[in-house]
């Protein structure tokens, strides 16, 4: 029994393997995919979205275009990661999947209420259009199976001291997904740096041989010398496609229940995610969060599903 699933990303190179890892694997069927404003403006995210499922063969999943901008805050982007574009590297071709007429929220209420499962959306960028759909729409969420976000942090940031880049950009979009009551997943740094493009997990996907392994390796060289550059960190953490194997392989990530909570007023800590795995505000526990990961075990599932694109 495959889980449906709806991506919400922001692509950006980890988003791109978070698309084509839940485009590849047989344990999800993926139905729609949504783009919002965050590595790079909505423009190029949309594209890029767009070129990833083409570059991977997937032209039978509609792409719809959401917020530009988180819901108060003014956007921040992250060129200096992913490149003025979003996905430097690689020469982009022009995509061949077609842009949705849809609004993002459209088409996930659409593709909520089409779906005679519940349907998982996994968001892998700043949570700004979930947060709409919620808002607006209400009457779905009791449509939606659960929520699984690449974000924040049980420890520090990484694009402030204390704020992971997803977090800080919509931290008010989080913190009205985590009041909705839809069950929450969140996927932190804090696993996610555990993910890690080493020579031998370039070497792993390259040796798919087919042309989206050919088109992610340009795309990891490009990653892993902006990380380099930037964090002192010359194998990239592939972020996103974390979120996606909570689903796709469950015995891969280990979560834990626990109470999570956003900061919106801090002027050095606006994004925070604080996690008390230790219970010490005695609050009612509102989410799970990933502790560990089976690095050999994601890397392999990721192999996989390249290989199965085209
Ligand atoms: O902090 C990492 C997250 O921010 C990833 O989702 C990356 O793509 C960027 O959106
Ligand atoms: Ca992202």
């Amino acid at each position: 029994m495959t889980i449906p699933v709806i991506i919400d990303c922001d692509p950006g190179h980890d988003d791109v393997f978070a698309l084509w890892l839940a485009a590849g694997h047989p344990s999800l069927d993926l139905l729609a995919v949504t783009t919002v404003g965050g590595n790079v403006p909505l423009e190029h995210t949309t594209r890029n979205a767009r070129i990833a499922l083409s570059v991977a063969g997937v032209t039978d999943v509609p792409v719809a275009a959401g917020a530009a901008g988180p819901l108060v805050r003014p956007l921040q982007t992250a060129e200096w990661i992913h490149g003025e574009n979003g996905l430097g590297g690689p020469e982009l071709p022009e995509p061949t999947v077609p842009l949705d007429a849809r609004t993002a929220t459209e088409l996930i209420a659409d593709t909520l209420m089409g779906s005679v499962e519940p349907v998982a959306v996994i968001a892998t960028g700043p949570i700004t259009n979930v947060a709409i759909l919620l808002r607006d729409r209400p009457d779905l969420a009791g449509r939606i199976r659960e929520i699984v976000w690449m974000g924040g942090s049980t420890d520090r940031g990484n694009a402030t001291p204390y704020a992971e880049f997803n977090a800080l950009v919509d931290p008010e979009a989080l913190d009205l997904v985590l009041r909705s009551g839809v069950r929450f997943t969140m996927v932190g740094l804090n696993v996610t740096h555990l993910a890690l493009v080493t020579p031998a997990v370039r070497r792993q996907v390259a040796a798919v041989g087919n042309a989206t392994a050919a088109f992610g390796d340009e795309l990891f060289e490009f990653f892993c010398r902006t990380n380099d550059e930037v964090f002192g960190m010359p194998d990239g953490p592939l972020h996103d496609p974390v979120a996606v194997a909570v689903l796709a392989d469950p015995g891969c990530v280990g979560l834990r229940r626990t109470r999570l909570d956003v900061e919106l007023l801090g002027v050095e800590t606006a994004g925070a995610t604080s996690v008390d795995l230790d219970g010490m505000l005695g609050r009612e526990p509102n989410a799970w969060v990933a502790v560990e990961l089976d690095v050999e075990r994601f890397w392999a599932g990721v192999a996989a599903s390249v290989a199965r694109l085209a």
